[in-house]
């Protein structure tokens, strides 16, 4: 990570080359504490949050746009893209598989892409910093190619499990070149031009998996079919029909589906606009909710049901949300939220809720923290394999705060304070964003201040935090 100290640590490190010369290595040891420093954000209660708000493009959605504007001949354009850190390892991934990628204004991107069975072999190994959903669904892109590809990004990602993704990879042809122990990255996957046509049930419930099968089943000459246990997003089998593929959806059991993709279509590029990220518009959501006498509109949400389920669980605990305008924009429901401050109360959140809120639990978590009674987050094993052991995170985070929080096997238990959580403490983000914008948004509320050792990853999904939450009113330093 390349630093971006403000002014004053620049003109320090001048300074040090001086004292280099008297204590050889003072400056790289100074330069750690200054680079820390630079990197730790306070939040703290002050005046309640008024305003209006409009989360950044949803971020599935946007790797999404890009990646399907590489795999269709001509030009897509989109409008509302997450400008990301994320997402913006997926476009230099797209060009460098041949994709034209262009950023035309803000948020307004065009792809010219190179069609399902032509992508360019990569002359570089492909980056993808923090994050997991580009990579996983690069890998399933390149692994139904005839190209050979290495992926790799940063301290977070190299943790993160790619079994999961190499599995049915494999199965279809692809062959794993190589790998880090435990099957994580760096990986470099040859691919193959005739994946084959597999029936695949996803181990557990996840949209990366099955967009990493039906994104190498693209170039499979026959019928790929993806069996999940419960319905994850749909964003992929959405805009794979709207780019013109044919692919058929059907319940499977309780609450599962079936996908079916007929393989080798001709992908028509389609104009996206991308809507509003409900992943992001939760911190503001529960920081309204928190803070005592707020009153602010979210603008533009996505509402698809496969996505809300943190919005169905505030208002289940109490929330004051009054959902407005419902419309859709760009084949998604949207609505605005009007959000006012509310005492909340305890819930049990059923395991069957998480995979439509499961980047949502640490901000859920720390709603619990001010509600009254207990809330019991079941069937969280996922989080334990994201950004960071999130599970695990929020615990700590919690604890720093002064909550109580238990983990029973998968179970997160937050005893809530009735509305007074004590705060303070500086709370360890794992090179997680959604660690750190959740416990900012603790500290707005809390009696004490909180810091986070690390804000530099909330660039991943969301640039504009800092500054869309201080035009709210939000306290930061
Ligand atoms: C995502 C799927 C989810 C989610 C991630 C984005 C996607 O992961 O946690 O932030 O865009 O497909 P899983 O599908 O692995 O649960």
């Amino acid at each position: 990570m390349t630093s971006r100290g403000p002014a004053c640590y620049q003109r320090l490190r001048t300074d040090a080359r001086l004292a280099d010369r008297v204590d050889p290595g003072w400056s790289m040891r100074q330069g750690d504490v200054m680079e820390a420093s630079a990197r730790r954000l306070t939040a703290q209660k002050g005046g309640p949050l008024r305003g209006r708000i409009k989360p950044p493009g949803d971020k599935s959605i946007s790797h999404r746009a890009l990646i399907l504007g590489l795999l269709s001949v001509g030009q897509t354009k989109i409008a509302g893209l997450l400008e990301g850190e994320d997402v913006l390892h997926t476009a230099e991934a797209c060009r460098a598989l041949g994709a034209e990628v262009l950023r035309t204004g803000e948020g307004r991107w065009q792809v010219r892409g190179c069609g399902v069975g032509s992508l360019l072999q990569p002359k570089a190994g492909l980056d993808f910093g923090n994050s997991g959903t580009g990579m996983r669904l690069m890998m399933g892109v390149a692994g139904g190619h005839a190209v050979t590809a290495s992926f790799d990004g940063d301290a977070s990602l190299r943790q993160r499990p790619m079994r999961r993704i190499l599995d049915p990879l494999v199965e279809m042809g692809v062959e794993v070149v190589s790998e880090a122990p435990g099957g994580r990255c760096p990986i470099v996957l040859k691919g193959t031009a005739e994946p084959a046509p597999i029936e695949y049930r996803t181990p557990v419930a996840s949209a990366q998996i099955k967009s990493a099968v039906l994104l190498a089943g693209l170039n499979s000459p026959g019928r790929t079919v993806v069996i999940e246990p419960e319905a994850s997003r749909d964003h992929t089998e959405k805009m794979l029909q709207y780019f013109g593929a044919q692919l058929s959806v059907e319940a499977f059991g309780a609450s599962g589906r079936r996908i079916a993709l007929e393989g080798r279509p001709e992908l028509r590029p389609a104009p996206i606009a991308v809507p509003g990220d409900p992943s992001s518009a939760a911190f503001p959501l529960v920081a309204a909710t928190i803070a005592p006498g707020s009153d602010i509109v979210i603008e533009s949400m996505m509402m698809n049901p496969l996505r809300t389920g943190l919005l169905a669980t505030l208002i289940e605990m109490g929330a004051d949300i009054e959902i407005l305008d419902r419309r859709e924009e760009g084949g998604e429901e949207v609505a605005d939220l009007r959000v006012r401050a509310a005492e909340l109360r305890g819930v049990d959140v059923p395991a069957e809720r998480a995979p439509s809120m499961i980047d949502e639990y640490p901000i859920l978590a720390v709603a619990a923290a001010f509600a009254s009674g207990p809330t019991r987050m079941r069937g969280l094993h996922e989080l334990r394999v994201k950004e960071s052991d999130r599970l695990e995170a929020v615990a700590a985070g919690l604890r720093a705060a002064g909550v109580e929080p238990q983990i029973v096997g998968d179970d997160l238990i937050v005893e809530g304070q009735g509305g007074e959580v004590a705060g303070g403490g500086l709370i360890a983000t794992h090179l997680d964003h959604r660690i750190a914008m959740s416990f900012l948004c603790l500290g707005l509320a809390s009696r004490a201040p909180v810091a986070i050792d690390d804000m530099s990853m909330i660039a991943t999904s969301f640039p504009t935090f800092r500054f869309q939450m201080e035009r709210l009113g939000a306290l930061f330093s």
